[in-house]
């Protein structure tokens, strides 16, 4: 059985908390695409784990696979490892593999992307930990990867031919040059110490799938954030759709089973980019505060508004989902009235499906659907029948628009806090 789960809208939609629900009956669970970048906040037996780059499934027996397709930073990698290890958490390589062709996060490349952003008239937001410009590398053939870091002379030929081009590029942007040769010992240090982690991805997941056994595999960041979809320019430089979990882990599609969606019971981004629902009132506030709207990489406060109709409507086409989990449905507790986009209008046109490019979806005014809130505390909710009527009233209108059933509801951070619907 082969899983896909993706975030549905910007990121931050709670897919690390339905990892890790799922994780205990999965045998591998891996991550396909970005870095570091991601944020999955995992709370379990009273402790909160903030991870980036080891897949959500930690706390489980599943083996940990970080595939080709991410960006990897080995310094956040041993510091998670690290942090695990202070609680109690052995991260083996029995553990955790990553595939020999990951691509590296090199010093330069987090030089380079905070260089250009601060460069940038209209800013991204980038989290500045050198994400783009790692991709960047991929693309153009001058990655360093997994397995030159954990042999000296491989990383000392390589950055050779490619050293010398980095040093140009950060001087242009007003740089320090010398950032294109350093950390190399530190480096070499950190990839003698995951030379046993090493793995070919690939193949580990095909024998599993042939034998039977469960694969997850775990999206960052969200739909609208896809470096082909999404709302260009401002998005992430992987691909976030399902489809990239069998580029980046290489499996077939005829493989995928299962495509889980997660999808907030309200909508956030972190950065710029058009945000169409966006609250910057005391909603919105509201909406931040009792979600704890606040980014686990950056820190920065995430900018939060309606569920938007017309982008879940793409997001299931872009993913292909079987069922979708609906998170943080008690962050809506105590407002009234809450409100649903339907749809949206652009000069003058009433149009239920985002336009395609990012300045036209900028220009779109949303059009609301007022409902009845509650103002029950809806935390203990364990089953669909324990919540009120104007809760159960919300996910019902919510499936009727994006036209698909709501597999599972969360009410709270907790493990226990996930039910069936
Ligand atoms: P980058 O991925 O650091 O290049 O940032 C590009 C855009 O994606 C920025 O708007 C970031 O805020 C956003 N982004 C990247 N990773 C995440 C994430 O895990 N959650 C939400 N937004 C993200």
């Amino acid at each position: 059985m082969f899983t896909v789960i993706t975030g549905a809208q910007f990121g931050d939609e709670g897919k690390g908390k339905i990892v890790d629900m799922m994780a205990s009956q999965y045998d591998i669970v891996a991550r396909f695409q970005g870095g570091d970048n991601a944020g999955h906040t995992v709370v379990a037996e009273g402790k909160t784990y903030k991870l980036h780059l080891i897949p959500s499934g930690v706390l489980f027996d599943a083996r940990l696979l970080i595939g080709p397709g991410t960006v990897m930073n080995p310094k956040i990698l041993m510091e998670e490892i690290a942090m695990l290890a202070e609680n109690g958490v052995e991260v083996t390589p029995q553990k955790l593999g990553i595939d020999a062709k990951t691509s590296i996060i090199m010093p330069y490349h987090i030089a380079l992307d905070s260089l250009r952003e601060s460069r940038r008239t209209v800013k991204i937001g980038t989290t500045n930990r050198g994400i783009g410009f790692a991709y960047v590398d991929k693309v153009g053939r001058d990655e360093i990867q997994m397995s030159d870091i954990a042999e000296k002379n491989r990383l000392i030929k390589r950055l050779e031919e490619i050293a010398p081009q980095k040093e140009a590029a950060i001087k242009e942007l007003g740089g320090d040059p010398g950032v294109a040769r350093s950390g190399i010992e530190e480096y070499l240090e950190i990839g003698k110490k995951l030379k046993p982690y090493i793995t070919d991805v690939s193949k580990e997941i095909n024998q599993a799938l042939k034998s039977g056994k469960k694969v997850l595999a775990e999206g960052a960041q969200g739909t609208h954030l896809d470096i082909i979809h999404g709302t260009q320019k401002f998005v992430t430089s992987s691909s976030t759709v399902a489809g990239s979990a069998c580029s980046g882990l290489g499996v077939g599609p005829t493989k995928v089973d299962r495509v889980i969606g997660v999808i907030k019971a309200y909508i956030t981004r972190v950065g710029e980019g058009p945000l169409p629902t966006e609250q910057k009132n005391e909603v919105g506030e509201h909406l931040r505060d009792m979600g704890g709207e606040f980014g686990t990489t950056t820190g920065r406060p995430r900018r939060c508004g309606w569920f938007d109709v017309p982008l879940a409507r793409k997001s299931i086409n872009l993913n292909g989902y079987s069922s979708m989990a609906l998170t943080k449905l008690d962050v809506l507790t105590g407002l009234d009235p809450l409100k649903l986009c339907l749809e949206y209008s652009l000069k003058g046109k009433v149009i239920d499906y985002p336009p395609e490019l990012s300045d036209e979806l900028a220009g779109c005014e949303p059009v609301y659907l007022d409902l009845p809130g509650w103002n029950e505390d809806i935390s203990d909710a364990r089953d669909f029948s324990d919540l009120p009527d104007n809760a159960r009233l919300y996910i019902e209108l919510v499936e009727e628009l994006i036209g698909m059933e709501i597999e599972y509801v969360s009410v709270g951070p907790g493990r226990v806090q996930t039910f069936v619907k």
